[in-house]
């Protein structure tokens, strides 16, 4: 019995458009009562169909995102706006610009602080989600070390948004990205495992059968610092959304 309620879906359009859906739905509720609606969002290439689905809903069902406020996961550190790699760049070409979201209302960490200003932003970070009333729903990916955001092995449960040294293993997966590992930076900022816990529901995408044995250990494993993603199986509203292939551990 696994101990996070799990989804398992043909490919990643059909989870993607099943989450896509529930987002709708909560905007659009919290729409006919005037209410915000807060939206914790991730990069790479695990919600790339999510985004891709919320801008068709936008443009051909009218889903209107006027009265959403997004907090970005992660951001490397340090990074430039602009730059290919960036997770502001990121958010901007695969959904904000296509949306009626307004820039004031869009949070992503700042890649481009003097390093001695990276607590205070971190903490004002966390004042502005509970600000903005929580966060309504998390996005996730999962990195091969079971690290959620970047919140490596080695993560508090209780990690608020802060400065991190990245792992290894997640420099080398992001190698491509940079050229070379040795161009990865070595820090990120990321929202922490306590910030994540404290949304009010939170979906885990994995595709594909590299996923699959991280996504197991995630959900069936003993929890762990060492292994981030096994805090989720203490969150009370969390579902891993899969495809077939990251469901089923490699033999
Ligand atoms: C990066 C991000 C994570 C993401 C992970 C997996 O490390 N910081 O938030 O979940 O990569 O990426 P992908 O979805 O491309 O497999």
């Amino acid at each position: 019995m696994e101990k996070i309620k799990t989804l398992v879906y043909n490919d990643a359009l059909e989870g993607s458009k099943y989450v896509a859906k529930k987002i709708q739905e909560l905007i659009e509720k919290n729409n006919k009562q005037n209410k915000k609606t807060v939206l914790g969002l991730a990069t790479g290439s695990s919600p790339l169909k999510l985004y891709a689905e919320l801008i068709r809903l936008h443009k051909e069902e009218n889903l209107s995102f006027t009265n959403v406020i997004s907090f970005n996961l992660d951001e490397y550190f340090p990074m430039k706006p602009d730059a290919v790699q960036s997770y502001h760049k990121f958010m901007f070409d695969n959904l904000f610009n296509h949306i009626d979201i307004k820039k004031e209302n869009v949070n992503i960490p700042d890649g481009t602080l003097n390093e001695a200003n990276v607590v205070a932003f971190c903490n004002q970070y966390e004042s502005k989600i509970d600000a903005a009333g929580g966060l309504d729903l998390q996005i996730l990916g999962i990195g091969r070390t079971g690290h959620i955001g970047f919140n490596e092995p080695g993560s508090a449960e209780n990690s608020i948004t802060r400065m991190v040294v990245l792992n290894d293993v997640t420099r080398t997966d992001a190698a491509n990205d940079f050229g070379s590992k040795e161009n990865v930076p070595v820090k990120a900022i990321t929202m922490g495992v306590g910030t994540i816990l404290k949304a009010k529901q939170v979906y885990l995408f994995a595709w594909g059968e590299k996923k699959a044995s991280i996504v197991a250990e995630s959900i069936n494993g003993a929890i762990t610092d060492q292994v981030p993603a096994t805090f989720l199986q203490k969150h009370k509203n969390t579902t891993f959304i899969l495809d077939k292939a990251a469901s089923v551990v490699p033999a």
